[in-house]
């Protein structure tokens, strides 16, 4: 688990950095969905964090070695982040598998909560760029589509047991 947390604090920088791509590209409504979604990354952190320590497992962060390549255009930023976190849907899953192979239930219903997650992420993304490519890869739909992105509730999120709101 503590590999997965370091994962997330991975994602959450690399949504933090194509927040500032997508805004030297002059794309502010996609700029401020990553802002909300290295947010979001956070808030996964802490949900992470309070399993572990209702657990009474401490984990002492270290920090991680990142680097990241700006990308040319919006389509990049998204389809590299739609590659991103279709990896982490498989990571999710193998970690659910072994929770189930080890028999620890709970931590697999733990899981489950973040493949829900991915889910519903993927397809939002897959929205998102078939727009771009319907519109002719012009932005201006999308950017201002991205750009209602509300700010998440805090509290379902970081709660270990808080069920997913598919809304
Ligand atoms: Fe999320």
């Amino acid at each position: 688990m503590e590999n997965y947390l370091e994962k997330h604090l991975e994602m959450q920088i690399y949504c933090s950095n194509l927040a500032m791509n997508l805004d030297e590209l002059k794309l502010s409504g996609m700029s401020h969905f990553f802002q909300l979604q290295s947010h979001d990354e956070a808030l996964h952190q802490r949900r992470i964090t309070n399993y572990l320590l209702q657990n009474s497992e401490q984990i002492y962060r270290k920090g991680i070695e990142f680097s990241f390549s700006k990308k040319k255009t919006g389509l990049d930023c998204l389809e590299e982040y739609l590659e991103k976190r279709t990896e982490f849907l498989k990571l999710t899953n193998e970690l659910c598998e072994s929770a189930m192979k080890n028999q620890d239930h709970l931590t697999y219903n733990f899981y489950n909560w973040f493949l829900q997650d991915y889910y519903e992420e993927i397809d939002e993304i897959n929205t998102f760029i078939d727009k771009i490519y319907l519109d002719e890869k012009n932005y201006f739909n999308v950017n201002e589509m991205m750009g209602k992105r509300e700010d998440v509730a805090v509290s379902p999120v970081v709660t270990p047991f808080a069920p997913h709101n598919f809304d």
